[in-house]
């Protein structure tokens, strides 16, 4: 399908361009669009009308004498933006249930695959093994089958918040385009001031007018599809009701495919607490908080007046390639309203925030250094790896080190219990978001001067033509799992790569 075909076709939302309304029907309304200059041709689309929905509560699973056992099934046909869809949950649900568990638990999941295509699982962020049923990548679950995790999670495992998606090669971004996305949140942590503690887990995605999840054309894969809709816990433009004086605890997740975020709320300067799950020595105030897909941040919001207040993501330049920009919409569209926090009752003093947070001591020094890098060029300069072929294959590589990806193939071999400094770098003219399993790590420095909150992370933007120095130790676990660029298409493509630790 053309990317023109599939533009007109799309139900699509404001930030695409100019739209007028003509019917409405069921929350949704035809409307007439011009769609981005020179990216698409006016056509009849179908937006959903404003909901004024209250942001739900994805459904909770939580762990009981230190275990929780559920099943998740992956299937199409999620109600997501308010209309029932053939969007991809795990059990009807996108995003999928909330898991909570403690450090000590267990995680046990029975993930039945009745997608038409192969799926896995993997808890990105969680500090478990990679081996065996646990967080292992490299395991496949065919259509029709279904597969035993066990995830014990380590005694001493931070509290925090994480998230799940699955992690089988070459279906990824698709399934997580699609809807395959939910929380996994480790409890504990401070007693914080809060009244309230939500997850808000963004996704984008793209609907054709009869309810299908849209094809991503290769120029979308190559630059990192992003959808025309962007929700938040599956939801079009929910309501985060609240009260002045009363502080929420927000747990953001950027779960987009390629799409970053970078998030403001009108009228207030959120504090952040934590990163990727991890606890800041202190919380910082945030007029502007950018997440790669991956990221997380918790923050908390502290209303002291009435009104409604937008949540805004606004444009973030991924960088130009193919002839076009990518995750920049026209200047015309301007920033993408996510949710709008509705604030009622009297003006209020705020509780101050601790101002001491359980920040992890920073790892020791480096004893070892290593160099890896994103590169993307004419599809012919791949060397090794299984070749990409068929009418799918993309004009263009997207490799580490030069290399696609090879499931069989050991590209870093680290010894167990040490640190180690790695320089990622990026040849490229797209930022990519390097992120490593099981092992966070924290940034030391960035060839763009950005900030290094001496925290561990998992996902870190690696500016284009730029680098980024990271301190990782490799102490927690053995095994072998994987790195690679969080814009899902480009790892899907072949930017990724193996990690043993042994
Ligand atoms: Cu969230 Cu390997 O990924
Ligand atoms: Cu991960
Ligand atoms: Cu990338």
């Amino acid at each position: 399908m053309t990317r023109q075909l599939t533009r007109r076709r799309a139900l699509v939302l404001g930030g695409t361009g100019a739209v007028a309304l003509v019917a409405g029907a069921a929350g949704w309304v035809a409307a007439a669009t011009s769609g981005p200059a020179g990216d698409a041709v006016p056509g009849e689309v179908l937006v959903p009308g404003a909901s004024g929905e209250e942001l739900a509560r994805p459904p909770e699973r939580v762990s009981r004498d230190g275990r929780l056992a559920i099943e998740l099934v992956a299937a199409a046909g999620a109600r997501v933006a308010g209309r029932d869809t053939r969007a991809l949950g795990f059990d009807g649900s996108s995003p999928g249930p909330t898991l909570r568990v403690r450090p000590g638990d267990e995680l046990a999941v029975r993930l039945v695959n009745h997608l038409d295509q192969p799926t896995n699982l993997h808890t990105h962020g969680l500090r478990v093994s990679p081996e065996g049923n646990a967080d292992n990548p490299f395991l496949r679950i065919d259509p029709g089958a279904s597969l035993d995790y066990r995830i014990p999670v380590p005694p001493d495992h931070p509290p925090g918040t994480h998230w799940y998606h699955p992690h089988h090669h070459g279906t990824v971004a698709d399934q997580l385009f699609g809807g395959l996305a939910g929380a996994v949140l480790v409890d504990g942590g401070p007693d914080l001031p809060v009244d309230d503690d939500r997850v808000l887990l963004v996704t984008d995605i793209t609907l054709a007018a009869d309810g299908t999840v849209a094809p991503a054309a290769p120029v979308e894969r190559m630059r990192g599809r992003e959808g025309d809709l962007v929700l938040v816990n599956g939801q079009y433009r929910p309501v985060v009701p609240a009260a002045p004086g009363r502080a929420q605890r927000w747990r953001l997740v950027n779960a987009c495919t390629s799409r970053v975020l970078a998030l403001r709320l009108e009228g207030h300067t959120p504090a952040q607490i934590a990163q990727d799950g991890a606890f800041l020595p202190a919380p910082v105030p945030r007029e502007r908080l950018v997440l790669a897909p991956g990221n997380r941040a918790d923050v908390v919001v502290q209303p002291d007046r009435p009104g409604r207040f937008t949540l805004f993501a606004d444009p973030y330049d991924r960088g130009a390639a193919m002839g076009g920009r990518a995750g920049a919409p026209p200047a015309a569209t301007g920033p993408v309203a996510l949710a709008t926090m509705a604030v009622d009752g009297a003006a209020a003093v705020v509780s101050p925030l601790p101002s001491r947070l359980p920040a992890e001591p920073a790892p020791g020094p480096a004893t070892a250094t290593r160099s890896t890098a994103f590169r993307m060029g004419p599809a012919g300069m791949v060397r090794g790896g299984p070749a990409d072929g068929g009418d799918d294959a993309l004009p263009m590589s997207f490799t580490v080190d030069g290399r696609s990806y090879d499931p069989d193939r050991d590209d870093q071999i680290v010894a167990a219990g040490t640190v180690e400094e790695w320089t990622v770098s990026n040849t490229g003219p797209l930022a990519h978001p390097f992120h490593l399993h099981v092992w966070p790590f924290t940034v030391v420095a960035a060839s763009d001067g950005g900030p290094t909150t001496g925290v561990p992370q998992d996902v870190v933007l690696v500016p284009a033509g730029g680098w980024v120095r990271l301190r990782i130790p490799f102490t927690a676990h053995t095994g072998r799992t994987v790195y690679h660029c969080h814009i899902l298409d480009h790892e899907d493509a072949g930017m990724m790569a193996t990690v043993v630790v042994r």
